[in-house]
């Protein structure tokens, strides 16, 4: 295959050149020189090192030494113990996230309690704490260990502590004055996860009640690479900001010089040019935004290096995306063999929260999938949008860290100062139901008011707070309060929906089954479908598929996992991602406990999967679409807007009157993702009479707020009700 040649404009933009010396210690004197390329690049344990599980505990201190943040630590320890809060900068791969938590272990900071540093995503939660604990020379658990959601490797001798955001603010409503420690970090706060914004007013409160009741005081360290200090600063009463020296060599930044309507394929054209003009061992890093792009453009690249195999040297290229089963994510961090170069087409999980060596070149879309949330229709979408300036820096930033390198932004110089300076909070544009409902049952039941670092609109927490009251977890008052069903729903690391669902199964004694379902759609994808191999998996995987949909396909896999045992080369003959699979089982056993905790009556329906579609619509009620006859599409029940079945899901060919779904993806059209089949009558009318009376009343609000007349729809219950009466056997 032949590509087209892109030329590239410079840029003019002086910020990204010689930025290396900008970020210091107060007071450190004139800026160090800069570190040669052969102190920094070539670390004794190579490339690969990060997860050898041999790793020597003295070559590790070495390691430790050489980073950027080594000689600050004295100061650094000084001024943090001196300050209630302070911010920390500094530049990526400089140390804060494994360094600073020993530093304040070692000089005793801790006071013998727990150092809790929170991190946006599990991966970094994970991989970080097995570093650091490596670092340590001890097993992780012991003094190092993490927790994030369904998983906890801590003991009574963990002092530091790595967790996801999500996991400290659900431990925060158990214990609001999070008085099993004494230091709290909160690291890669620039992306301004929807938890870590919750975080910043939950520990600003625990760090003041507890003053006021003379608790052990807590600190409070707010980490990132970037951000804007002064906002942060007001928000935590003018915290101080130390910078930390950064290792940062000078970037060449080319820009598109037109937009480019293609940016995978221009990406792929991109890289080759660098690949033919540059010598091997100087790494390339994309910025793409999901799977399906990563995939395809990883695909492109093999064919075409495939090709042209003989005329250039080999190419190594890894995919990395969130969803990416851990084997396959390590093998971006393996060292590139001398000769080749490695190419890593990544989303934005490579923008700051991992640290990959080798990258010398950058290449970047400029977009990112992000969850978009319209108050107006109540939904959350996945959408590709642009990047903010700040992510833009960022990723120019990956290509300078060992030596001078290059990046090549897919977007001309205009389009990128048109870009907004810094990514809009995650707070202020996805669905605050479950945050809601997680203040509720931290006490706080006037939300409007909560002290937010950036406030969400008040649409979209009226809309959350209305979703919650459909759901039955809050009363209508002024304040809302959270109701009994409420507080169990809270006790439930899930989306209310799938709590809600979870409360409902008992209804239609199909617990079991759902609790499967469930723990299956709260994993990264079982699913494991390579481009290359996609119609030999689609085949494979051919006898798990049901025409009701993605939910019983789920389940009757969960129950042929189980089956075999979780044996390795079942997944493996069947593309099932084992691992993602084995997470799952574990979720379910949480899942679980957390029932008979709330002593919820566990049943099984055998293979009635129609109890298990009914209790499906029960709970995604809101999430109902309907078949437009004319043109094959759907409309959501609720709010009337055009979607359609995203190709992935097993309902894609069937087309069924009606659906419920759980995701909203927008790409080129709007797309339901993982998708049941719901029936009308079926979840109107089933043999509960009670229940369906609730359900019915939940599914006529529905239609109530599509504005169809209370008339129209009273009678189409009753035309519905009198039918399945005669027809019970039928679908109506
Ligand atoms: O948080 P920050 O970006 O400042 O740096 P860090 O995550 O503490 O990483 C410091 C150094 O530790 C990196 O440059 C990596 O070389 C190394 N590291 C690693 O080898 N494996 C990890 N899982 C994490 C960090
Ligand atoms: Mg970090």
């Amino acid at each position: 295959m032949l590509l087209g040649a892109l030329t590239y404009v410079l840029g003019e933009n002086p910020a990204f050149l010689y930025r290396e010396n900008r970020m210091r210690m107060p007071d450190d004197g004139p800026p160090k020189k800069k570190t040669k390329m052969s102190e920094a690049g070539s670390s004794s344990h190579g490339r690969n090192g990060n997860y050898d599980t041999g790793v020597s505990y003295h070559r590790l201190k070495e390691e430790r030494r050489k980073l950027p943040i080594f000689p600050a630590k004295g100061k650094l320890i000084n001024q943090i113990q001196r300050l209630d809060t302070a911010i920390v900068i500094g530049e990526t791969g400089s140390g804060k996230t494994t360094q600073i938590p020993q530093y304040l272990y070692e000089s005793g900071i801790h006071r013998n309690a727990i150092v809790a540093v929170t991190q946006p995503r599990r991966v970094a939660a994970i991989t970080v704490a097995q570093r650091v604990s490596d670092e340590r020379g001890q097993q992780l658990g012991q003094l190092v260990g993490y927790c994030v959601r369904f998983e906890d490797v801590t003991s009574e001798n963990t002092k530091i502590k790595y967790m996801t955001d999500g996991m400290l603010l659900r431990e925060a409503i158990l214990d609001p004055l999070m008085k099993r420690y004494s230091v709290v970090i909160l690291d890669e706060a620039h992306e301004r996860t929807i938890h870590t914004d919750v975080l910043f007013g939950v520990v600003k409160a625990a760090q003041r009640h507890r003053k006021m009741k003379g608790i052990r005081p807590l600190k409070i360290i707010v980490m990132s690479a970037t951000m804007d200090v002064d906002h942060f600063s007001n928000y935590f009463n003018k915290a101080p900001v130390l910078y930390l020296e950064g290792r940062q060599y000078p970037v060449q930044v080319y820009y598109a010089p037109e937009p480019q309507s293609d940016y995978v394929f221009a990406s792929v054209v991109t890289l080759f040019q660098i690949h033919k003009e540059e010598p091997p061992n100087q790494d390339v890093l994309i910025f793409l935004t999901g799977q399906e792009e990563i995939e395809s453009a990883v695909k492109t690249i093999r064919d075409v290096a495939r090709d042209a195999s003989g005329q250039m040297p080999p190419l190594m290229v890894c995919p990395l995306y969130a969803a990416l089963p851990s084997q396959q994510q390590l093998k971006v961090f393996k060292a590139t063999p001398s000769g080749y170069r490695k190419v890593i087409v990544a989303t934005n999980i490579a923008e700051t929260s991992v640290t990959i060596q080798g990258i010398r070149f950058v290449i970047d879309a400029g977009m990112v999938k992000a969850k978009v949330f319209n108050p107006l229709s109540g939904l959350d979408l996945l959408k590709v949008v642009r990047i903010s300036k700040a992510q833009g820096l960022q990723r120019t930033g990956r290509a300078g860290r060992e030596a001078p390198g290059a990046c090549y932004r897919l977007y001309t110089e205009q389009e990128f100062e048109e870009l907004k300076a810094n990514t809009v909070p995650e707070i202020q544009r996805t669905n605050l139901s479950s945050v809601v409902l997680q203040l509720m049952a931290l006490g706080i039941s006037d939300v409007v008011n909560f002290d937010f670092m950036d406030k969400p609109s008040t649409e979209s927490i009226v809309s959350a707070v209305s979703q919650l009251e459909d759901l039955g977890a809050v009363t209508n008052d002024k304040p809302p309060r959270l109701t009994p069903l409420g507080r169990k729903m809270a006790a439930f690391p899930l989306d209310p929906r799938l709590s809600k669902t979870i409360l409902l199964a008992k209804d239609f004694h199909c617990l079991e089954e759902i609790l499967s379902i469930v723990s299956v759609l709260s994993v990264d994808s079982v699913l494991f479908t390579p481009q290359s191999k996609r119609e030999e998996a689609l085949a494979a995987r051919a006898k798990f598929v049901s025409s009701e949909g993605d939910h019983v396909m789920f389940l009757n896999i969960y129950r042929a996992y189980k089956g075999v045992k979780g044996n390795k080369d079942w997944c493996h003959e069947n593309f099932i991602n084992g691992r993602n699979m084995k997470t799952a089982t574990e979720v379910r056993q949480q899942l679980r406990q957390i029932c008979e905790r709330q002593e919820i009556p566990i049943q099984s329906c055998g293979n009635d999967t129609s109890a298990i579609r009914r209790c499906l619509a029960a709970g995604f009620f809101m999430n109902a679409a309907e078949i437009q006859k004319e043109s094959s599409g759907y409309v959501t029940l609720s709010t009337k807007k055009p979607v359609h079945i995203h190709p992935s899901s097993v309902l894609f060919q069937c087309k069924p009157s009606y659906v419920i779904y759980n995701e909203l993806v927008k790409t080129t059209k709007c797309y339901m993702s993982l998708l049941g089949t719901s029936p009308s009558s079926l979840f109107i009318f089933g043999s509960d009479f009670i229940f369906n009376v609730v359900i019915a009343v939940e599914h006529y609000s529905i239609l109530w707020k599509a504005n169809i007349a209370l008339g129209e729809s009273l009678l189409l219950f009753c035309l519905l009700y009198f039918l399945q009466q005669l027809y019970p056997e039928n679908d109506v």
